[in-house]
């Protein structure tokens, strides 16, 4: 089967590379020529584990091609995969703008029959948008399928998520597609991953409710672990204790300064969003987001007070500042929100990312940009460690000590024991701790 995939993002490049590695003949293109020539020397446009390996040993064994001629990938293949951004609108609203785009050129060049599965993150009735879009532009009577098969890969994981799915959803509405879908992922259905067979509405509400969930989990320890901090609990043992609970599982409780990244947010606005033009008042959604944009402001609190009120002329160390660790995104990051916050209450910033610093430049052009954890901390008054790069978590606490200049730790994504980092002579603070 010869399947193009369109947007070689993090979805478009890792569908298309797993797929490949299937041993189906893959085709990924994209409009953005310089990405291409980039794949086309075997370097990849993103950091992602695993990826680049599995990208060299597929592109050289003749099943993976990239190209940036997305009109004549339309008209050679079968099997027309769309993994293009849908970024945010100001209004929280999902911008088609790029898919509008994607299902113009596939309906100009429609040469056959062809499936066209979406693979973006997208508002329930899109599938529908895009196959009217598709014979708007389509001067032939061929028919088109638009099918939806959501993304659920984390940044970062991404290469084993495609190979390790918990689950594969086919929005479909014949079983003629549903076949060739089944048919590309064989594979996966010969390993046990359950496959959810729907139509194209739910697939499409799948994705949306599964992000909103996650986000939902973390919104609510985020504000245990507030409470935690109110009557002197410890949300360690608190999440622990709920995760232990079959029916709550013990995944996304993990307390902290929130969630950020190109999907959460944008997911539960969107929805939200959604809901409002049909007239729903998704509750839990937007208090989803109140908790998730306070969490920030609770994190800055804690630090202007432990400063008596004041942080001019105080210098932080800030680690990490990627929405999460194992990724150079710094889209919505937490890490990036407290830095600002931190810079307009007039403190100064050092600050050290594995992979993120590049990207972090750009918006924070104040910030000193540091070696390492410890070029960051010297000479600082306080620690801030804003994302938990496993780097992060066997500091020499002794050693931060004699080169800071201040005893500050603030340990905003609960890495270490409170009395670990106290003997070592630092002053401890965490969420919920
Ligand atoms: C998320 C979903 O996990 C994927 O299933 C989905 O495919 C993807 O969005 C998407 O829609 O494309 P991702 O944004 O890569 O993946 O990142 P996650 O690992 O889910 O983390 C999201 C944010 O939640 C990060 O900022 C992370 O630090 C935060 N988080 C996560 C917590 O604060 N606490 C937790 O317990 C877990």
């Amino acid at each position: 089967m010869n399947i193009a995939i369109i947007g070689t993002g993090y979805v478009g490049l890792v569908t298309g590379t797993g797929l490949s590695s299937f041993g189906l003949n893959i085709t990924c293109v994209d409009i953005d020529k310089k990405k291409i020539d980039l794949l086309n020397g075997g370097k990849l446009p993103i950091y992602e584990p695993q990826l680049e390996d599995l990208v060299e040993n597929n592109a050289k064994e003749g099943r993976l091609r990239f190209s940036s001629d997305v009109a004549g990938a339309i008209r050679k293949n079968d099997v027309i995969f769309i993994a293009v951004g849908t970024p945010p609108k100001e209004d929280g609203s999902t911008n088609l703008a790029s898919i509008e785009n994607v299902a113009r050129t596939i309906g100009e060049n429609l040469n056959a029959e062809k499936l066209i599965v979406n693979k973006s993150t997208v508002p329930v009735g899109t599938a529908d948008y895009i196959k009217k879009i598709i014979e708007r532009y389509s001067d032939k009577n061929y028919t088109v399928e638009v099918a939806s098969n959501p993304e659920f890969l984390r940044e970062g994981a991404a290469v084993r998520d495609f190979f390790h799915p918990d689950r594969i959803v086919l929005g479909t509405e014949s079983e003629h597609a549903l076949s060739i879908l089944m048919d590309i992922y064989r594979p996966l259905y010969l390993l046990e991953t359950p496959f959810i067979k729907t139509d194209v509405h739910t697939a499409e509400l799948i994705k949306y409710a599964a992000n909103c969930f996650l986000a939902t989990k973390i919104s609510f320890i985020n504000e245990m672990a507030n409470i935690c901090d109110k009557t002197g609990a410890n949300i360690t043992d608190l999440s622990k204790a709920l995760g232990l609970d079959g029916r709550i599982g013990k995944k996304f409780l993990h307390a902290g300064i929130g969630f950020g990244g190109s999907c959460f947010p944008k997911d539960v606005r969107s929805l939200v969003n959604q809901t409002e033009k049909l007239q729903y008042n998704f509750r839990i959604g937007k208090a989803v987001l109140d908790v998730n944009r306070k969490q920030i402001e609770i994190a800055l609190n804690k630090i202007v007070a432990a400063f008596d009120g004041s942080l001019n002329d105080k210098t932080i160390a800030l680690l990490g500042v990627s929405f999460k660790p194992e990724t150079d995104d710094i889209r919505e990051s937490p890490a990036i929100y407290l830095a600002k916050g931190l810079l307009e209450n007039g403190a100064k910033i050092k600050m050290y990312d594995p992979k993120a610093l590049e990207n972090a430049k750009a918006e924070l052009s104040s910030a000193k940009l540091s070696e390492d954890a410890y070029d960051a901390a010297k000479d600082a008054d306080a620690i801030v460690l804003a994302t938990e790069w496993n780097q992060f978590r066997h500091l020499d606490l002794s050693r931060l000590k004699t080169i800071m200049r201040g005893k500050l730790f603030f340990d905003f994504r609960n890495v270490y024991p409170k009395n670990k980092v106290a003997e070592a002579g630092l002053k401890y603070f965490a969420i919920g701790r």
